[in-house]
């Protein structure tokens, strides 16, 4: 499986890439405003999101084409969460995706209007794509703006940044870590199965499966800022140590963040079971995402 796995992740990611790269080179704007926006969007993200939409799309429909320009907006939308998470008004982070952060390469000004950009036309992307029906649009557009927004990212980001020098308990840290990594997650998994024609039924377990996947992510991401290596993942390591930040391991411990997150894993896993998806992709990048090294 894990062979297939990658060459799946592979596969997904050049079509992807091929869809951002298209996409970003139709716009007719400033050069430089073009060059940030498409400096953070090539700069080697992992592209997890986008394919997780799509292992959930062909978990349950054919004809991917379909979802390409929603897993496409999906990604400019966390590239820009990123950009303005970098920003020094925010973690202040010099490194990202193995290259200096955007507003290194580009100043701030700068890097606050690609992020402010990459944000708005993801949604533009969503409403031109001519294979998706008025209804889809509506939808996907509707829960993209909930899920990126106050009730979602900005707001698990907010509170992310309240939580700074604070005490706070593991139910508050699942809240955060569930709104500002989870929501974005939640939203591949969704919206590959809604555009699948997954059943209620099945969307409704996935929902289950969404929320453990989202803390098992941001769970590794806290883990890796302790033990991770710089250069593989690609951003600096200690950023929550020197941000005071609330992490799993500050709250748990090393161990007893681990342990957390192979509970979350277990209970994920029973998730997809009862979607049935237990043979699918989706299964297989549950494992990918607890254990990854980047
Ligand atoms: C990093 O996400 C930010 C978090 C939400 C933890 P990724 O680890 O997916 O970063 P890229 O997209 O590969 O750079
Ligand atoms: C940020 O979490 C999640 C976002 C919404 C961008 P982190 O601040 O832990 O992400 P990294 O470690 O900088 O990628
Ligand atoms: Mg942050
Ligand atoms: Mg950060
Ligand atoms: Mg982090």
């Amino acid at each position: 499986m894990e062979e297939n796995l990658n060459t799946f992740i592979e596969h997904y990611r050049n079509l992807v890439d091929k869809e951002i790269k298209q996409q970003l080179e139709k716009l007719h704007i400033s050069e430089n405003l073009k060059k940030s926006m498409q400096y953070s969007m090539y700069a080697g993200g992992k592209r997890l999101r986008p394919v997780l939409l799509m292992a959930s799309y062909e978990t349950y429909g054919n004809n991917h084409s379909k979802a390409l320009p929603v897993a496409a907006a999906l990604e400019m939308i966390h590239t820009y969460s990123l950009v303005h998470d970098d920003l020094p008004a925010m973690d202040d982070d010099d490194t990202r995706r193995g290259m200096p952060t955007n507003h290194k390469a580009f100043g701030e000004a700068t890097a606050i209007l690609a992020g402010d950009a990459l944000l708005t036309y993801s949604f533009e992307i969503i409403s031109e794509s001519i294979q998706l029906s008025a209804e889809e649009k509506a939808k996907i557009m509707a829960m993209l703006a909930k899920t990126s927004g106050p009730s979602g990212m900005v707001g698990g980001q907010f509170l992310d940044m309240e939580a700074e020098n604070q005490r706070i308990t593991l139910e508050q840290l699942e809240t955060i870590h569930t709104l500002k990594t989870g929501e974005l997650l939640r939203f591949a998994v969704y919206a590959g199965a809604f555009l699948g024609n997954a059943s209620e039924e099945q969307l409704k377990q996935l929902e289950q499966y969404a929320y453990y996947l989202g803390l098992i992510f941001q769970v590794q991401d806290d883990i890796l800022d302790v033990t991770g290596d710089a250069d593989k993942i690609g951003k600096p390591v200690g950023s929550d140590e020197t941000n005071a930040k609330s992490t799993y391991p500050k709250l748990l411990g090393l161990e007893g963040a681990i342990k957390k997150k192979e509970e979350y894993t277990a209970l994920a896993k029973e998730a997809l079971q009862k979607a049935d998806a237990g043979n699918s992709y989706l299964m297989a990048l549950t494992d990918y995402f607890a254990q990854r090294d980047h």
